[in-house]
């Protein structure tokens, strides 16, 4: 019988780097995009697409996140004295939204490792990876969309973005071909780490989500460490092509790295404008401006 998509993992045990200083003692995972966390929408996609398992991979510094989905007593009683009951209702919602569960990663052995600390909790199913940094904007909640892909293809899923130009080189890319019949899912038969724009196999970039099988954990298990000695995940995933099928998948809405500083700031833009109670405020304010 197929299995169903139920557990999402969220390597979150980075450094961070890219946002020094901000995230010196505040992990990356936590910076704010408007009002919330940003790995917090990533945990509200995860619920709308079905999700019942989050599994955050966490590290040194990172415990500001199990405080953020858990209650916080003093807050709430607080905020119940003072009548604060729609700030109560958002903070009460934060901390019972999902399941989760958190395995450390006592070093940042890479994105592969991460997801590798996942295994037993995870078990003998497919599952997804979410990379908290891509923050998704979608009308239908893009691992949705993947899921929907993967049990109509029975294959790991891989999320992608079409990217022109030299920009491709900053991520990892794709081989293969269109599917005839569904131009958004690529039949993948390898993948390129960051390649120059005349090496890329594809303009099919690979972004921070993944619907994949249990397999993947045993080929993680005998992947040996690449660049900077790190376990990469798209390693493990070429040892996964060989022998099941993998697809590319251009996903219905717009993504955003809020782990870099310039895409931070197209996001908060971007979500603030689209936020009723201050988004026509802010756009009369954006016009104003002498840009
Ligand atoms: P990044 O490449 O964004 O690295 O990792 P980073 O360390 O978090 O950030 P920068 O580049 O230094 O600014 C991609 C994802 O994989 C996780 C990160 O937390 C991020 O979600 N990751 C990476 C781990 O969980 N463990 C690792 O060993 C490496």
């Amino acid at each position: 019988m197929k299995k169903k998509v139920r557990t999402a993992v969220f390597p979150a045990a980075g450094l961070g780097t890219r946002f020094l200083p901000a995230t010196k003692v505040i992990p990356k995972e936590m910076l704010a995009l408007v009002d919330k966390p940003i790995i917090q929408y990533g945990v509200e996609e995860a619920i709308e697409s079905g999700i019942e398992h989050v599994i955050i991979i966490t590290g040194r510094g990172k415990g500001a996140m199990e405080d953020h989905f858990d209650h916080s007593f003093e807050l709430d009683a607080t905020l119940e004295r003072r009548g604060k009951t729609e700030l109560l209702e958002v903070s009460r919602h934060v901390a019972t939204m999902a399941r989760i569960s958190y395995v450390r990663q006592k070093e940042p052995l890479g994105l592969g490792h991460a997801v590798l600390c996942a295994k037993e909790l995870v078990g003998d199913e497919p599952f997804a990876v979410i990379l908290p940094d891509d923050v998704i904007d979608a009308e239908v909640p893009c691992l949705k969309q993947m899921i929907d892909v993967f049990n109509e293809r029975e294959g790991s899923v891989i999320a992608t973005q079409t990217v022109e130009g030299p920009a491709i080189s900053a991520y990892g890319v794709l081989a293969g071909s269109p599917d005839p019949k569904n131009p958004r899912i690529f039949n993948c038969t390898g993948m390129v780490e960051k390649p120059k724009l005349e090496d890329a196999p594809s303009k099919q970039a690979i972004i921070g989500r993944y619907v994949l099988t249990p397999r993947i954990f045993e080929l993680l298990e005998t992947t040996t460490p690449g660049a900077g000695g790190e376990i990469q995940l798209t390693d493990g995933i070429k040892a996964l092509l060989k022998e099941e099928k993998v697809y590319g998948y251009t996903f219905e809405g717009k993504r955003f790295d809020a782990g870099d500083k310039f895409g931070m700031l197209q996001a908060t833009v971007e979500f603030a404008l689209k936020r009723p109670e201050f988004g026509e405020k802010f756009r009369e304010y954006l016009k104003s401006l002498p840009l």
